[in-house]
């Protein structure tokens, strides 16, 4: 049995009021967190419904009040205040009881979503042969938040890792391996010196160039050998691409691959539904969507092209194929792609392409946009050459600087454990940086910033699980009963606990993981003030001491599990 959260049963006990003592059904009770000394959450649903009713927000709140009573125990004391609120405070027992439920249950007190759906999540999706940048360490980063937390709430989701693995640059690759020789690439720097190659070759004779357009057609067609060369690509860079997925921990393996060129036998036939459909239209020779809302800097209107008049297709005949095949073959009810916000426009004509042709009817499509990465200075994050910046590297710089303050902080560990720390310091920073910006801004990279003790950073958040997580282990006794709340930072530190099935809720909606951050570090706050207000291993009984210990373990754990859930790990000691 889960425990339900003190706020979501007062948020039923409330609908319940309203209907009662309105006739009014299902309304949201708009309920906030109070700013009266005293009270703890205030409701706001008099202000809205008296719009409604045409009657005096007071007098609605009023006869609220009297149908709610103390909520069944819940409330300790509730009044209508101003023009109409409810100021509503908690009984700490009641609190207290939501504590102990919610220490004794594995989901820490957080109920599974009523209604679970499917949900495709498209994140990650590299492009083969080529480093992965940093664009997709934000997709990787923010899809994997966004996955754990969505299946933590109890839904279905199906990782779609659309790894960019087709294409015209896949016709100069395979001839050059060719024509020099090449069956079967060594490693991925192998594949760094081929692109390099056959790109110079390709740019410079027009002779290979014309090859390596006829073997594109080669390739579309399912040759063996151009396959087979083409599968050594993919395979030299997946290997690549799971090197870094292990070190950034996040949950893609090779079962999630579902390249572009998975959509290939599917785009003859998308395409002409989109026709049949009569949504796409022949133009030229291509065949085009034509947008309603998008116009170029001309004025015309923009155009997603599906079949260029080569007939060869691109990336919105994938991306279509892709929509079509998650709604009919998965039946997704929630489809998000989380990409950087250049792709905007892009998306928003894919979906719109996909909804006029009646594919994404009663379903969800939402792109999840990123702003881009920025270096200290505000620049592009680039090498000094301008380069783009290899993510192993990045990995590479930020341990190695977590490694240092480890052993600073930590020189009684021994040099082992110390590496693991650092590791986890070191790449939960990086997942850190990136989360706890609002997603659409822009991302400022720096390693200073995101490394520091002090402030809404992973080593903060570390070690403030690790510390309230030790205090029980200090004290040698686990304590599972939350008995005596006395003092106020108690209460907050509680309501703060049980509100976290609040913060995933919202996340989920909203999809934006840095909402789930400011929790942590504001629970973290809140537990610091709590601990520097009451004495735990000095308590002054002993129920009280095991009742603080109760507190300190289940903020251990909410920590934990909120780190987790953005793909953080926290390690046994620090
Ligand atoms: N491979 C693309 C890129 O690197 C991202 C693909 C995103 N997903 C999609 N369904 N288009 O930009």
């Amino acid at each position: 049995m889960t425990a339900i959260a003190p706020t979501h049963a007062l948020r039923a006990a409330l609908t319940g009021a309203i209907d009662r003592a309105l006739g009014e059904a299902d309304v949201d009770p708009l309920l906030v967190p109070s700013r009266q000394p005293g009270a703890d959450l205030q409701a706001n649903f008099a202000m809205k419904l008296a719009k409604q009713l045409g009657q005096p927000p007071r007098a609605l709140a009023e006869r609220v009040l009297e149908a709610l009573g103390d909520a069944g125990g819940l409330l300790t004391s509730a009044e209508v205040s101003g023009p109409g609120f409810l100021n509503l405070a908690f009984a700490p027992d009641a609190l207290a009881r939501w504590g102990t439920a919610a220490l004794a249950d594995p989901r820490l007190g957080v109920a599974p979503a009523a209604e679970p759906q499917t949900v495709v999540v498209d994140y990650s999706a590299p492009n083969v042969a080529k480093e992965m940048h940093v664009g997709h360490l934000r997709s990787t980063v923010i899809g994997d938040a966004i996955v754990r937390t969505l299946e933590f709430e109890g839904h279905a989701v199906v990782r779609a890792n659309h790894l960019g693995d087709w294409g015209t640059q896949f016709g100069m690759l395979t001839q050059h391996m060719l024509d020099s020789g090449i069956e079967h690439l060594p490693d991925f720097a192998a594949l760094g010196v081929l692109y390099r190659d056959a790109k110079q070759r390709f740019d410079a004779d027009p002779a290979f160039a014309e090859t390596a357009r006829l073997r594109v057609v080669a390739l579309q067609a399912g040759d063996p050998t151009t396959l087979a060369l083409w599968r050594d690509l993919v395979a030299v860079s997946l290997e690549h691409i799971n090197a870094i997925y292990r070190r950034l921990d996040v949950t893609l393996t090779d079962e999630h691959v579902v390249g572009e060129s998975f959509y290939n036998p599917l785009l003859a036939a998308t395409v002409d539904a989109l026709l049949e459909a009569g949504v796409a239209t022949e133009s030229q020779g291509a065949v085009v969507v034509a947008s309603s809302r998008f116009t170029n800097q001309d004025g015309t209107p923009a155009v997603l092209i599906i079949r260029k008049s080569d007939g060869g297709y691109g990336y919105g005949a994938t991306d279509l194929a892709a929509i079509r095949y998650r709604t009919t073959d998965l039946d997704a009810d929630r489809m998000i792609y989380v990409t950087d916000a250049r792709q905007a426009q892009h998306f928003a004509m894919v979906f719109d392409a996909a909804a006029a042709a009646g594919w994404t009817e009663g379903r969800q499509v939402e792109h999840v946009p990123f702003g881009a990465m920025l270096g200290d200075d505000g620049r592009p994050f680039k090498t000094r050459s301008g380069g783009t910046i290899a993510l192993t590297e990045l990995l590479d710089s930020a341990i190695e600087r977590a490694q240092a303050i480890v052993d600073a902080k930590n020189p009684d560990l021994d040099a082992a454990e110390r590496a693991d720390i650092a590791q986890a310091v070191g790449i939960g920073a990086v997942k850190y940086a990136d989360l706890s910006t609002s997603r659409q801004r822009d991302l400022i990279f720096s390693f200073d910033r995101m490394l520091a003790l002090d402030g809404n950073t992973a080593p903060y958040l570390l070690y403030a699980a690790v510390r309230a997580g030790s205090i029980a282990t200090r004290a040698g006794e686990t304590s599972t009963v939350v008995a005596t709340i006395t003092e106020p930072v108690e209460q907050a530190l509680l309501l703060k606990l049980a509100a976290f099935a609040d913060v995933l809720d919202e996340v989920a909606a909203t999809l934006e993981p840095h909402l789930l951050c400011t929790y942590l570090y504001e629970l973290a706050g809140q537990y610091t003030s709590f601990y520097e207000a009451c004495p735990v291993l000095k308590a002054d009984t002993p129920e009280q001491r095991s009742s603080r210990l109760a507190l300190c373990t289940l903020t251990a754990e909410t920590l934990t599990r909120g780190l987790g859930l953005l793909g953080i790990t926290v390690p046994a000691r620090m």
